[in-house]
């Protein structure tokens, strides 16, 4: 496989990361309170039929995404992957320092409507605020999509975000554009041909290798300061298939079956709170350093 650059528009077809996310959007609406239909999940038939809609209306932007994701998530190239960057060996930065590293990230979004990726963290963070939840469910929702940091070193839009799904094993067929993993290696590699593949029963998602990409590289940055609640919310959160299409239980444990509620609630945080509203960054810097310095040390190793 020749090595990708993330400069290299055959690499990134997205104009900014957040087209996979209104994508996301498209998939799964926000149920109340808005016009869009949400799926109606008791009649198969039906989603069957959206489930063709939504890849057929997905911009070629999208599409070609998708494409590539799916052609080069591979075991080996996740291996290789966690291999590389979760020895941690790039930077030394604090949270806040990431959020600002984060925030030199240029893509094409449009400066006059759309908000810095600093901006966005701090609007899913007040928006978890606002509802009154524990302090580290704020916290994680300020550093859910730190990971993207991935982009700056380098890495193709397709190794940092799109819906993750378990590689070693046979690919759900809740999978959006499924048919493109006919082109992944890893459909003639025999011994990832059935469900488990190369994993056991019920053998819980922490010894499962899910696609590569921003949740992961967060998940270890912080593993050892945030409740096991946050980290399965960081770790699992563009796990689409297993949160919202209950696909691969069968790789699950207890714990994650009991996990993954709170992977269900945070989704929402995701999904539907990146608006136009642009918070007050100055005002809110202050409450969120303290939230900060409470549970993470002064600088961490990413
Ligand atoms: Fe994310």
């Amino acid at each position: 496989m020749s090595k990708p650059q993330a400069t290299d528009p055959v690499n990134a077809p997205l104009a900014n990361l957040e087209e996979w996310e209104d994508f996301l959007k498209t998939r799964y609406p926000e149920p109340a309170g808005t016009s869009a239909k949400p799926f109606d999940a008791t009649d198969p038939d039906k989603k069957t039929e959206q489930f063709r809609n939504y890849e057929a209306n997905a911009r070629p932007s999208v599409r070609e995404f998708y494409r590539l994701n799916h052609l080069h998530q591979t075991h080996d190239f996740v291996l290789a992957k966690k291999k590389d960057f979760l020895s941690l060996n790039r930077r030394t930065m604090g949270i806040w320092e990431a959020m600002e590293y984060l925030n030199t990230m240029v893509d094409d979004s449009d400066p006059d409507t759309d908000l810095s990726q600093l901006e966005h963290l701090l609007q899913t963070a007040e928006q978890i605020r606002k509802d009154g939840h524990p302090r580290w469910f704020i916290l994680t929702g300020l550093i859910h999509d730190l990971g993207k940091i991935l982009c700056l070193w380098g890495e193709p839009q397709w190794a940092v975000v799109g819906d993750t799904f378990p590689v070693g094993c046979a690919y759900s067929d809740t999978i959006v554009f499924h048919k493109f993993f006919e082109a992944n290696p890893d459909s003639r590699e025999e011994r990832f041909q059935n469900r488990l593949g190369i994993y056991e029963e019920g053998c819980g998602l922490d010894k499962v290798h899910l696609s590569w990409g921003h949740d992961e590289y967060i998940h270890h940055v912080v593993r050892d300061y945030l409740p096991a609640e946050a980290l399965y919310m960081l770790r699992y959160h563009s796990f689409y298939p297993g949160h919202r299409e209950d696909a691969y239980a069968y790789l699950m444990n207890e714990q994650d079956r009991k996990m993954f509620d709170v992977v269900r609630a945070f989704n929402p945080y995701d999904l539907y709170t990146k608006n136009h509203e642009k918070p007050d960054v100055m005002r809110l810097r202050p409450f969120y350093e303290d939230l900060i310095t409470e549970y993470f040390p002064k600088e961490l190793k990413w």
